[in-house]
Parts: C-alpha cells; sequence; structure tokens
C-alpha cells in the first residue's frame, strides 16, 4: 500500500469550485500514476456561505485544517460581500493562524504560450518569487481616529520583525539552493525610502547571504524590479521580497508567464501545513459557465505535491500541463481556450497518465 495523504478542500467562491474539480481529477490520476492516495476532506467556506449563516471560518475549521497533510482553495472573494471581510476572515487568516510564512510564486513561461514581453521565450522567463506571507502592511497593524470627518487620520503601519524577515530570506536562499539553476537572489526592497524596514531587510539578507557562498545576491528597488521584470526578465532565479511588494509583483509576473489562467501560488508553512491556490481570484463574471482556465489549480495541485514531498507526482503534472500547452490550449484566457474548462482537466489527466 502507498501512502495516503488527508487533503482539506475549500473550493470557495466563483470559479474556485470549478477549477478546484479539475485540479482533484488531474491530482487524482498523479496519485495513482505513482502509487499513492489522495483523501479530501471539503469545506464549504466562503462568500455565499456567509451570506446565508454570518459565519466566515469557524475555529473548529481551523483546528481540522492544522490536522491536514495539505490545504487545496478554490477561490475566496464575492462580489455581494464588502471588500475586507472575506480576504481578511478567511484567507489572511488561514495564512496567519498556520503561520504559512512563506507565499511562493513560480513564474514560468511554457513553450508555447504567448507573452506580451516581445523576442521574450521560454529561455528568458523561469523565477520563483518568494514573498513574505505573514508580516509587513498585511498584519493589520495600526488604526483610523476621527473616521469620516474632515480631520480623519488613518494609519497603516508595516510590521517586520529580525526573525520574520529572517525565516523568509532563509527559506529563499535553500529554495534557491535546491531549484540549482542561475543559483541567484535577488532582494526586492525600497532601501532608499523605506529606511527603516528595508535597512532591516537587506542587513538580515547580506547576513544569511555568508552562509550560501555558493550564490549570488542582487539588490534592486521595487519600481526598478517592475522594469527589470518586463525589460530583461532573464535576469532573475529567485526574487525575495516583503508581503505588500510581492503581492504586486507577482500580479505582473503572471501576465508575463501567460496570465491568470496559468498563475499559481503555495502558502507555507515549511514546518506545519501548507495551503495551494491559483492566485487568479474568484472571476465571478465566469461563473459556472465552464470557460475558466483551471490550469493555474492545476498548476497549483503540482506545487503542492512537490511540497508534500511527491516530487515525481508534481513533474508528471508539469509535463503534462507543458504537454497541452504545446500541442492543444493556445489561448489561455477564458472563454478562448476551444475548451471547456472541464475538456481541459480530462486533456491534462490523459497527459498525466500516459507520460
Ligand atoms: C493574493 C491576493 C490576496 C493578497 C488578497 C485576496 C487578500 O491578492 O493572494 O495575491 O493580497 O495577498
Ligand atoms: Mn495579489
Amino acid at each position: 500500500m502507498g501512502k495516503r495523504y488527508n487533503i482539506a478542500v475549500m473550493p470557495g467562491d466563483g470559479t474556485g469550485p470549478e477549477v478546484v474539480e479539475e485540479g482533484i481529477k488531474v491530482l487524482d490520476a498523479a496519485a495513482a500514476a505513482e502509487g499513492f492516495v489522495l483523501d479530501y476532506t471539503y469545506y464549504d467556506m466562503g462568500g455565499e456561505h456567509y451570506m446565508k449563516t454570518g459565519e466566515i471560518l469557524p475555529d473548529q475549521v481551523v483546528t481540522e485544517l492544522r490536522q491536514a497533510d495539505s490545504i487545496f482553495l478554490g477561490a475566496i472573494g464575492h462580489p455581494d460581500v464588502k471588500p475586507g471581510i472575506l480576504e481578511k476572515g478567511l484567507l489572511l487568516k488561514l495564512r496567519f493562524d498556520l503561520d504559512q510564512y512563506i507565499n511562493l510564486r513560480p513564474v514560468k513561461l511554457y513553450e508555447g504560450v504567448k507573452t506580451p514581453l516581445a523576442n521574450k521565450g521560454p529561455e528568458d522567463i523561469d523565477f520563483v518569487v518568494v514573498r513574505e506571507n505573514s508580516e509587513g502592511l498585511y498584519a493589520g497593524a495600526g488604526g483610523v481616529l476621527k473616521r469620516g470627518t474632515a480631520d480623519e487620520v488613518a494609519v497603516q503601519e508595516s510590521i517586520n520583525t529580525r526573525k520574520g524577515v529572517e525565516r523568509c530570506i532563509r527559506y529563499a536562499f535553500e529554495y534557491c539552493r535546491q531549484r540549482n539553476r542561475k543559483k541567484k537572489i535577488t532582494l526586492c526592497g525600497k532601501t532608499n525610502v523605506l529606511t527603516f524596514a528595508f535597512d532591516l531587510w537587506e542587513r538580515a539578507f547580506y547576513e544569511v547571504a555568508k552562509e550560501y557562498p555558493d550564490i549570488e545576491t542582487d539588490y534592486a528597488h521595487v519600481d526598478a524590479i517592475c522594469m527589470w521584470m518586463v525589460k530583461n526578465p532573464e535576469w532573475f532565479d529567485v526574487i525575495v521580497t516583503d508581503n505588500m511588494f510581492g503581492d504586486i509583483i507577482t500580479d505582473l509576473g503572471a501576465m508575463i508567464q501567460g496570465g491568470m489562467g496559468i498563475a499559481a501560488g503555495g502558502n507555507i508553512n515549511p514546518e506545519g501545513v501548507s495551503m495551494f491556490e491559483p492566485i487568479g481570484g474568484s472571476a465571478p463574471r465566469y461563473t459556472g459557465k465552464q470557460v475558466i482556465n483551471p490550469m493555474a489549480a492545476i498548476c497549483a495541485g503540482q506545487l503542492m505535491m512537490e511540497t508534500i514531498g511527491e516530487e515525481k507526482a508534481g513533474a508528471r503534472i508539469e509535463n503534462a500541463v507543458k504537454k497541452a500547452l504545446k500541442e492543444d490550449i493556445k489561448d489561455l484566457a477564458a472563454g478562448k481556450m476551444g475548451y471547456t474548462t472541464s475538456e481541459v482537466g480530462d486533456l491534462i489527466v490523459a497527459y498525466v497518465k500516459n507520460l
């Protein structure tokens, strides 16, 4: 008997359930081919559930999720729920409560996929962003005074702890070493203006770097990173940055790798339970239409397999996705794929079995 894994599944809102279904089809095919079993426990959390019950994320669910081997998430966000409620109450709460302090976002252009960058190909676009996922502007520090008056004051502080920053940087160096490509790590900051926060980041970065003499270090300000990601994406191997900058540059990354249809991410607690998600959101206008691209969810499944130690299953999924992109699916945009959501899943399942 092969191993068994207990996977918590949160399909969530909008197109989340559709893409999660395809992700699971592909995961099951990969698990069967590699001789292990994935058991799923479904959690019906998200906007619909909140509107029906007023409940966002019960403590009991968090307690159960702590026992899971991994979490597979569709999308959180509902057009009828005020922005911030589900994002903070569910997605960010999970990231924080489970101390998923790394947000890992590969930016990889596969052969056959169109990028908006002229004269750039798969050999130029292949890097990973390691985004700090537990602090920074996302920590929720700050407050508001005299709200709604002419004297209103709003303060939102970026929290950067030496421990939090250092563990993120250390993860990025380890990841870079194991990835074993250019062996180059770029710190993305803003040392010329955010002279408290990024002074801490910079010192931690160069101190940790001493333990990794095999890895080349580089630094760029976040605005310049945006420029270089468009002009010279081939310079990058691993980029490490804080929560807010990481959020912003990974949407840019998603675009240069072919769009939200293929962009996946992992919220990782290297010592605990991690959570994998397509990064594109709930896409409410496409809900239930079977036009959304499930590849981002499928690639999130691949990241999950790599993280739980089933690298062969991960490689199988990646190769199947590559083959489908090379041979079948020419446009990744919702409604333009020439296949339904579930047909894309079926196609990739077939390749997972036969590669
Ligand atoms: C992401 C999203 C989230 C974030 C939102 C939905 C809270 O944009 O995962 O990048 O800002 O982290
Ligand atoms: Mn984002």
